[in-house]
C-alpha cells in the first residue's frame, strides 16, 4: 500500500515537472502505461491475501485519478502556455485588418429596386435580345424608315443588317409574339447608341421597360402607376409631372419628369422616363405578325413605358456625370 503511494507520489511529481508536451507524454506512458508503474503495482494484487484485496484495489484506484487528474491539468497548463507564446509580441489593441468586400454598382442597386417595387405590383421579368433586328427595334414599333434613330449616325449596325438594340422597346414586340394578355412585364437591359461619352451620355447604358396590355387599360392607369413608382423609388412627397411628347410606339406620348431639390440649389425637373398609350398600329403590326386577333386593337389597350436606370442613380444620389459609372474607380463605389 505505501508503495502505491510513493507511485503515486513520484509520478504526480514527475507530471508537474514536464517541461512540454513530449515530456509530458513519456509520464503518462511510464505511469499509466499498459507497462507502466501502476500497471506493475497492479500485477501485485496476485500475491496479497483475499480481505486486503479491496483495500488495495481501491488504493490504486485512488492513486489512478490523482495520476490522471495531474496530467490533465499539467496538459491544459502547457496549452496555456503555449497559446500566450503565440501571441507574445503581437499588439491585441491594434486595430484589425480589414477584408475588403465586394458590393454591389450602383446600377444593380438602382435596378434591384425598380424591379422589387414593379414586381410587387404585379409586373414579370421579361427579356430579349441586346443584338435585334430591325423588325423588333423599329419596324414593329412603328417607326418609319426615315426616323433619325435608325441613322447609321445614332444606331450601331452588323453587316448582317442586325443592329445593338438601341432601345429595350424591342422586348415588348417579342413578348407580345409569344403570350396572351392580359400582358405585364419589365424588362431592364442594356441599350446601344452611338452618341459620344461626356458627362451624360454613355454608348452603352441601361433602361427598363414596362408593358402593360389587357382589356380597358386607360391613361389613368399609367399614371398612378408611374407616380406611385417613382413615389416608391424617390420618397412619397416626390412631384411628378407628365409632359406631351412624341414616340412613334404611342399615343399619346409622354415624358416624365420629377422634381429635384439638389441641396443649396432651386427645384428643378428632370426628365426620368418616357410612356405613353400603345399605338394601335403597334398592336396591328403584332396581329399581322401573329395571324390572330388577340392583340386586336380594338380589343385591347394597352400602356408603354421606358427609363434610363443610370438617370435614376443619377438622381437618387446627385452623381453629377455619368462617366463616374463606368470608371470603376473604388473610391466612387465604394460609397453605394
Ligand atoms: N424607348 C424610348 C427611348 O429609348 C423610351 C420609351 C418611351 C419607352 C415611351 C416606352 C415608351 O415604352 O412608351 O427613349
Amino acid at each position: 500500500m505505501s508503495d502505491i503511494q510513493k507511485i503515486q507520489d513520484e509520478a504526480v511529481a514527475g507530471i508537474l515537472a514536464a517541461a512540454d508536451e513530449r515530456s509530458l507524454e513519456d509520464a503518462r506512458i511510464a505511469y499509466l502505461g499498459k507497462k507502466g508503474t501502476l500497471a506493475g503495482a497492479s500485477a501485485g494484487m496476485r500475491n496479497i491475501p483475499n480481505e486486503e484485496k479491496p483495500a488495495f484495489g481501491a488504493a490504486l484506484n485512488k492513486a489512478r485519478q490523482a495520476i490522471t487528474t495531474a496530467l490533465d491539468e499539467k496538459t491544459k497548463h502547457l496549452q496555456e502556455l503555449a497559446d500566450k507564446a503565440s501571441v507574445a509580441g503581437i499588439d491585441l489593441t491594434l486595430p484589425g485588418r480589414s477584408l475588403p468586400t465586394g458590393g454591389l454598382h450602383p446600377i444593380t442597386i438602382i435596378q434591384d429596386r425598380a424591379i422589387q417595387i414593379l414586381r410587387r405590383m404585379g409586373f414579370a421579368l421579361a427579356d430579349g435580345p441586346e443584338i435585334e433586328t430591325e423588325y423588333h427595334c423599329f419596324d414593329a414599333l412603328n417607326t418609319p424608315k426615315d426616323h433619325p434613330a435608325r441613322n447609321e449616325k445614332d444606331t450601331f449596325y452588323f453587316d448582317s443588317g442586325k443592329l445593338l438594340r438601341t432601345q429595350t422597346s424591342s422586348v415588348q414586340i417579342r413578348t407580345m409574339e409569344n403570350s396572351t394578355p392580359p400582358v405585364r412585364i419589365i424588362a431592364p437591359g442594356s441599350a446601344y447608341r452611338r452618341d459620344d461619352v461626356d458627362a451624360t451620355h454613355l454608348p452603352v447604358f441601361n433602361q427598363l421597360e414596362g408593358l402593360y396590355v389587357d382589356k380597358d387599360v386607360k391613361l389613368g392607369d399609367l399614371k398612378g402607376t408611374l407616380e406611385y413608382f417613382l413615389q416608391a423609388m424617390f420618397g412619397d412627397d416626390t412631384e411628378v409631372r407628365f409632359r406631351p411628347h412624341f414616340f412613334p410606339f404611342t399615343e399619346p406620348s409622354f415624358e416624365i419628369d420629377v422634381k429635384l431639390h439638389a441641396k443649396g440649389q432651386a427645384p428643378k425637373w428632370i426628365e426620368v422616363a418616357g410612356c405613353g398609350m400603345v399605338d394601335p398600329a403597334v398592336f396591328s403590326n403584332i396581329s399581322g405578325e401573329r395571324k390572330d386577333d388577340i392583340f386586336d386593337p380594338e380589343k385591347v389597350t394597352g400602356y408603354a413605358f421606358g427609363m434610363g436606370l443610370e438617370r435614376l442613380a443619377m438622381i437618387q444620389w446627385g452623381i453629377k456625370d455619368i462617366r463616374a459609372l463606368i470608371e470603376n474607380d473604388t473610391r466612387f463605389l465604394s460609397k453605394f
